[in-house]
């Protein structure tokens, strides 16, 4: 797949700033990729991350959790006490990633709502 990313001194620039792959997170992608389960771009990812960590959220709302990966990338950049909600209509996704983040530690930061996003709202 192309690279929603296109300029390459900007994703020099991402992956100085932003911390190595951790396990879990590769194992993530391996799982979605084996799935054709649709999971943010990597660098997408970390271009949140940066995002994230210069405006300090107290809260993040997230529509479409699929298997947890942005959800757990996201949560761990929150700053102080805060929490990311987020929503997914997929009962066996819902349930990975329910796995997913409890393997991350971050189910006291994650709150995963199930069903339909505009409903949940
Ligand atoms: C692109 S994936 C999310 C990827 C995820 N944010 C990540 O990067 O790790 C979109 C997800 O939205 C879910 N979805 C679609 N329509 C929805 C709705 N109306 N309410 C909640 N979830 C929805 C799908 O089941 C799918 O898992």
């Amino acid at each position: 797949m192309e690279n929603e990313i296109h300029y390459p001194h900007i994703l020099d620039y991402l992956y100085a700033v932003t911390e190595q792959r951790d396990p879990l997170l590769m194992e993530m992608e391996e799982y979605a990729r084996g799935r054709h389960i649709p999971v943010i771009q990597r660098e997408s990812a970390r271009l949140l991350e940066v995002l994230c960590t210069l405006s300090k959220p107290k809260k993040i709302l997230e529509i479409g959790t699929a298997i947890g990966y942005s959800s757990i990338q996201l949560a761990r950049v929150i700053d102080g006490p805060g929490f990311l909600d987020t929503i997914e209509l997929d009962e066996d996704r819902a349930d990975e990633a329910d796995g997913y983040i409890r393997r991350a530690d971050l189910d006291r930061f994650i709150r995963l709502l199930r069903g339909d996003a505009a409903q949940a709202m």
